[in-house]
């Protein structure tokens, strides 16, 4: 267990903010595997000071995924303090900060990973956010902009000075995107500097992964990001792994359960047409895990609703299970 100011988080495995991905739906169906706390994708400071009904969406919740993390970008000092008070006005746990989008539609702004070569912009923003929030406040960061430009010392410890409860740091410069590998090292090298809680972010891939991150860094938590999308089940492994030392692996009944649970959740929240546009790419996602991908791959392009989506869903799990349905 560690807090992220006066939040418990109660163990240290952490879904990461994904823009398109971690909405509630998902968000429930990762909390129920166990992480400790789930993030949503970065929201549009701008838009909800506005009241877009889009960017207000994002903010929608449940009990039963609490503590949630929700992440904003911008550039703005009094703008990020402003859209951080709705966040709390909502009751919402931690409000984090974007500093390490590479995304080229968010730097041209100034924010995301922009923000790190501006670091008295850096100070504002979250000591604003500081002066005007009682709310938990958290970075995400990454290495610089590039080798030459590497300031994430320089960068955390202002984080701190500033204020914040947590920082997040995604060891990869700007310019590289999501090539290469992410460095580890600089996640202990930020934990070696600062007093606050450190979460590393980063090709965490299985349960081995987690663990080695948190032991050869000493992080306080390990953010999964990738990988969730293709194996939820992760956080549920690694703390099996944890506790009994065995290792957890889904049957074809519960796939099936879990994908069914995940249309309904879409269903709730977005009705059914989007359920059913969302849920064609979440198998593409998860069929990576299952048998006969190529045949689940050409069913998903027929779902068109909830009936088709039962029917070619349920008979595509008779056919892999034999005829009977597999009991785990
Ligand atoms: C599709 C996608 C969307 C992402 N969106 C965000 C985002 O909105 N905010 C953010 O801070 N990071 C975002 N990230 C970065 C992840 O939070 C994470 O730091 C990165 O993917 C590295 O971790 P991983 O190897 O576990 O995926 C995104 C990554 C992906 C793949």
């Amino acid at each position: 267990m560690f807090k992220i100011g006066c939040v418990k988080i109660a163990n240290p495995f952490i879904l990461a903010p994904m823009s398109g991905k971690t909405n509630l739906p998902f968000r429930l169906i990762i909390k129920k595997m166990g992480a400790a706390l789930v993030h949503t994708e970065m929201i549009s400071s701008e838009g909800l000071i506005r009241g877009q009904k889009k960017t207000l969406e994002y903010l929608e919740s449940d009990p039963k995924e609490r503590p949630v993390a929700v992440q904003l970008f911008g550039t703005d000092p009094e703008s990020m303090a402003k859209s951080a008070q709705i966040v709390e006005q909502k009751g919402l746990d931690i409000v984090d900060l974007n500093m390490g989008c590479p995304a080229k539609k968010i730097l041209k702004n100034g924010a995301g990973a922009a923000l790190m070569r501006n670091s008295q912009r850096v100070a504002d923003i979250v000591s604003s956010v500081r002066k005007n929030t009682k709310a938990p406040i958290t970075v995400k960061i990454r290495s610089g902009w590039s080798p030459t430009e590497e300031n994430y010392l320089h960068i955390a410890r202002i984080i701190e000075d500033c204020g914040a409860d947590a920082i997040t740091i995604h060891p990869r410069y700007t310019k590289q995107g999501f090539s290469g590998k992410a460095d580890w090292q600089i996640i202990k090298n930020i934990k070696d500097a600062v007093n606050i809680p450190v979460i590393g972010s980063g090709d965490v891939t299985d349960v081995h992964d987690a663990i080695s991150m948190k032991d050869l860094t000493g992080c306080d938590g390990v953010m999964i990001g990738r990988e969730t999308l293709r194996n939820p089940w992760i956080f549920k492994q690694i703390l099996q792994v944890q506790g009994t030392g065995e290792p957890f692996y889904p049957g074809l009944h519960s796939w099936h359960e879990l994908i069914i649970e995940h249309f309904s959740l879409l269903e709730k929240y977005f009705g059914e047409k989007r359920a059913s546009n969302q849920i064609r790419g979440i198998l593409l996602c998860y069929s990576k895990g299952l048998p006969k991908r190529k045949e689940l791959r050409s069913l998903i392009s027929e779902i068109d609703g909830k009936t088709s989506f039962l029917s070619l869903i349920n008979s595509y799990f008779e056919q892999v299970s034999g005829g009977t349905l597999h009991e785990d």
